[in-house]
């Protein structure tokens, strides 16, 4: 029996192209030096993609693949998956929700802790021998009992916000609506809790709603000194306004693993020594990974075999 063709948009580990090899003949789009001919080729084969939250799929690539039945994201943001397009067309799409919750939730307190106690330069002071020429590095901020504000109270915000208590710190969030059987402080808006928190924390999923959420206001708003974190996606903050922010360091410590314009973000970043960067690598562990691979893998055998998909969005 011939196998189903399967769309491979955005790079994947090798455990995930052997084990989809048995089950799919595979297109690698993202290797493929001609891509408009590897879509004629698979055109009337392909019956699945497999996209990146960070890669997504467009309505031009779901028209040149008329068979494609499903389109699988390895990983739980597909804000840049055009949902009704595929809506329209009939195609399925599911995502890799959970099993990354508690990873992400990790990078973001480590993001935090390591751009407040500043530990890249302490590292960088013992390695480049200014311990021995010039004694204790300057001293850095505490993260445990400040106020901490995030934005998007999903199920990553939620696990941000338990490691938070642990930390011994004062919780609020910003949500459009409160969140029923919580209690920690709710606002309607970033802006309207920025100047209520030390730091603030950026969770929220991207797409066109939360475009620009943390705004100018919001960022302004934000108490001298404060820090921010984000784990969610560049579009949610409006970029501009936090490097102004950071040039001034009125924005004391930021971590920050997603940007506008990934991987090409904006110089500035790369110039702050209060801020820690992180190549969109939240939920990068191996196991984690090998976690959203098979998640996406399930789903994409049980939209083949007919069976109910584990975690649609569509
Ligand atoms: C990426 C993410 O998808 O899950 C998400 O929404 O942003 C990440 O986990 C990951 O880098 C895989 O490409």
């Amino acid at each position: 029996m011939t196998k189903p063709g399967l769309l491979i948009v955005g790079e994947l580990p090798a455990w995930d192209i052997e084990a989809l090899s048995e089950r799919f003949d595979l297109h690698l789009y993202y290797a493929a030096e001609d891509k408009a001919a590897l879509l004629a080729r698979g055109r009337d084969s392909i019956r699945a993609i497999s996209t990146k939250g960070e890669v997504g799929a467009d309505a031009a690539l779901m028209d040149a693949l008329p068979k494609v039945e499903i389109i699988a994201c390895y990983g739980v943001g597909y804000d840049l998956i055009d949902v009704e397009a595929a809506k329209a067309r009939g195609i399925r799409v599911t995502n890799a929700p959970d099993v990354l919750t508690e990873e992400v939730a990790d990078m973001a307190i480590g993001l935090l802790l390591a751009a407040a106690r500043r530990i890249p330069a302490g590292d960088a002071w013992v390695r480049d021998g200014s311990w021995k020429t010039k004694g204790s590095m300057p001293l850095t901020t505490r993260v445990w009992g400040k106020r901490i504000g995030i934005v998007g109270l999903g199920r990553i915000g939620s696990a941000i916000a338990r490691r938070c208590e642990a930390f011994r710190m004062p919780v609020s969030y910003s949500a459009r609506a409160r969140k029923h059987g919580v209690s920690y402080q709710w606002y309607p808006t970033p802006a309207a809790m920025a100047p209520h928190v030390d730091i603030l924390m950026v969770s929220a999923a991207g797409g066109a709603e939360t475009r620009g959420l943390v705004d100018r206001a919001a960022i302004e708003a934000l108490p001298e000194g404060a820090m921010v974190c984000n784990v969610a996606r560049g579009t949610v903050v409006d970029e501009a306004a936090l490097l102004d922010a950071l040039r001034s360091r009125r924005i004391a410590a930021a971590g920050l693993d997603v940007f506008l314009n990934e991987p090409d973000i904006h110089p500035d970043f790369a110039t702050f020594d209060h801020v820690v960067l992180q190549p969109h690598a939240a939920s990068g562990t191996v196991e984690t990974r090998k976690a959203m691979g098979k998640l996406m893998r399930d789903n994409l055998e049980a939209q083949m075999d007919g069976k109910p998909l584990l975690t649609p969005v569509a």
